[in-house]
């Protein structure tokens, strides 16, 4: 007798783990769970733990791991069909036999499942093979232990059409195994086909409840395509409502752990050869409602880690809009934003575990995300950008369909907001862990905040780099005669300084005496001595130290600040010009092209002004 999902789920919530298990294990409450002495094994100190919300058991010293029906089965000695009669009546379920439709979807899945398992076990065989010993050679090169290809069941498919042979000799028909994506009908003769997976390293895939359910195949040979080759969606496989790993993952992830979505099995096999375990995957499109919500059931606040590179930052941006709409109280998510393109694998291996580690800790919170996201694609220095920045921060508001959530968005960016705007020097602690940190820490509201705001005292570009252009005129008068037209051109931001510029290209073609240098000078000591001591200290240390330079070397110097200030201003035009016109994936990309171009610009001008001399 088969029965249906719907009524085993039915029983299962009717009756909780607890009470059948606590009548063969003494259970003592713990939290959210229970725990007690393993039955399948002897012991002194309890690894046994039953879940009643999550409705499985876990045993850590043996795994075993089930629910309501497998206990029965696993420790009460009945067969399944008892287990669930048992169970039925105890739960007042009125038990029915599957209809002949379901009867015949529940023979296929069964076989298609055991199709899959086959394969599973030849893949795995195969990996082996001194045939194949370039497979292994090219996993061991990344740092691929035996004990990692087993636990992960990572396997090989060769050349040839050697699945369809083995699964023949298994007595699997043609028809399962298509049903099951492993093989595919040649199109110009109906009676051949041929291996999906041909001489790739593969990785089983499985369901929720450890059952395999498709495979990604990975190609060797860096010039084959394409990369990855997955199962298609079959009628066991559903790639929206899967992750991979998780099943591993699931039993041993508690509230309090960090639960980690990167982007590939790769990630996912070299975080746990290097000891991290809670990692799990999206099988290469983008993380669906349905993923969420499952990861939403293990854990409050899961961490996406996608790779550092344009593709990984949209993709986190694109899971920020998503989960925005879809968060509910007490469950969001964090981001980790890896630096220099890097994905965790090479991170891992760059920076080791520990480090890893570390940024997992300080991933950033989506509120900051959003904040951040939208303050990168505004100039906050003028009144219509700060405007422009709002609405931008009332669009993403606007998504978030749970009420409350809502409302305490909005008023938590209202404060952000107010704090930003209207009080000195308060914006840093927001910006601390931010996710777009390279570009934000030294980026703000120049006017308010010229004191703090200098190169190297943890000031903002590009209002650092007008600082150090007109601390720049104010040591080197000579500048302003000599460059007066490139002065003329630079595009001062910050009000103050524009209007100090503004008077000394005034004061300069008001007068006609060609050595007007010292009269320069008596200007500027006259009008901005007390402004420059007191709002451009950092910048002037950085002119005092190139003292020792000649006039051509200053002057060389204060031109490439110019021009780098220029160029950072032409980064955030076209970054304004175009953050309304991402309609598709490829604008997307270009957009986040540009503010990486603009991120390592800074960093780069960040390294050349900032550090060594302004500590
Ligand atoms: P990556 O290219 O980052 O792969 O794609 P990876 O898993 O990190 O592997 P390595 O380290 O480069 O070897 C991330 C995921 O996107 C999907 C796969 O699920 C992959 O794991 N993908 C990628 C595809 O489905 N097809 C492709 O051609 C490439
Ligand atoms: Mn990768």
């Amino acid at each position: 007798m088969k029965f249906s999902i719907n009524t085993l789920n039915e029983i299962k919530d009717r009756i909780p783990v607890s009470q059948v298990v606590g009548k063969k294990v003494q259970l003592k409450k713990k939290g959210k769970e229970y725990v007690g002495l393993s039955p399948f094994n002897k012991e002194r100190t309890p690894s046994f733990t039953v879940n009643d919300e999550k409705q499985f058991y876990h045993c850590f010293s043996t795994n075993n791991h089930g629910d309501i029906f497998t206990f029965l089965v696993e420790v009460g000695g009945l067969s399944f069909p008892e287990a669930v009669e048992k169970l039925a009546e105890e739960a007042g379920v009125q038990l029915q036999d599957l209809s002949p439709e379901e009867e015949e979807k529940f023979k296929k899945n069964k076989e298609v499942f055991n199709a899959l398992d086959l394969s599973k076990s030849f893949f795995s065989s195969q990996i082996y093979e001194t045939s194949n010993s370039f497979a292994l050679k090219y996993l061991r090169g990344r740092g691929i232990d035996n004990q990692i290809i087993k636990e992960f069941d990572i396997g090989f498919a060769s050349q040839g059409n050697q699945l369809e042979k083995f699964l023949l000799s298994k007595g699997i028909s043609h028809e399962i195994m298509i049903l099951a994506g492993l093989i595919i009908k040649n199109e110009n003769n109906n009676n051949n086909f041929y291996d999906r997976f041909r001489n790739r390293i593969i990785f089983p895939i499985r369901d929720s409840r450890s059952r395999v359910v498709g495979f990604g195949g990975r190609v060797i040979k860096k010039e084959d395509q394409p990369k990855y080759l997955n199962s298609p969606e079959t009628i066991v496989f559903h790639k929206g409502s899967i992750l991979y790993n998780f099943s591993k993952v699931r039993p041993n992830i508690k509230e309090k752990d960090d639960l980690i979505v990167v982007e590939g099995y790769m990630d996912v096999v070299s975080l746990a050869s290097n000891g991290f375990n809670a990692s799990v995957a999206p099988l290469g499109t983008a993380i669906t409602e349905n993923q969420l919500n499952i990861l939403w059931k293990e854990n409050n606040n899961p961490v996406i880690c996608f790779d550092g590179d344009r593709a990984g930052k949209a993709a986190s941006f694109r899971v920020s809009e998503l989960a925005l709409r879809l968060i509910k109280p007490n469950k969001s998510l964090k981001f980790i934003n890896l630096p220099d393109n890097l994905d965790p694998d090479d991170y891992i291996k760059n920076y080791g575990l520990e480090n890893f580690k570390k940024l997992v800790n300080q991933a950033v919170p989506l509120t900051n995300l959003v904040w951040d996201s939208c303050m990168n694609v505004s100039d906050i220095n003028t009144p219509e950008g700060r405007s422009g920045f709002e609405s931008e921060l009332r669009k993403k508001v606007n998504l978030i369909k749970d009420l409350s959530i809502k409302k305490h968005y909005g008023l938590i960016f209202k404060q952000y907001l107010d704090e930003l705007f209207y009080k000195k020097n308060t914006v840093n602690s927001y910006n601390k862990n931010n996710f777009y940190k390279d570009n934000f820490v030294k980026k703000g509201f120049a006017s308010s905040n010229l004191k703090t705001s200098i190169l190297g005292s943890g000031g903002q570009l590009p209002s650092d780099l007008e600082a150090l252009i007109i601390s720049g005129v104010f040591l080197f008068p000579e500048l302003v005669i000599k460059s007066f037209e490139k002065l003329e051109l630079a595009n001062f931001k910050n009000s103050k300084l524009k209007e100090i510029s503004d008077n000394l290209l005034l004061f300069e073609k008001k007068d006609d005496n060609d050595l007007s240098v010292d009269l320069l000078k008596d200007y500027i000591k006259s009008n901005y001595q007390s402004f420059s001591e007191e709002n451009l200290k950092f910048a002037n240390k950085f002119w005092v130290n190139q003292k020792n330079k000649d006039f051509k070397e200053i002057s060389k110097l204060w031109l490439e600040i110019l021009s780098d200030d220029q160029h950072i201003k032409s980064l955030e035009k076209d970054i304004q010009d175009n953050k309304g016109k991402i309609d598709n994936e490829d604008d997307e990309r270009r957009f986040i092209e540009l503010i990486k171009d603009k991120d390592s610009s800074i960093r780069m001008i960040e390294e050349k002004y900032g550090k060594e001399e302004n500590q």
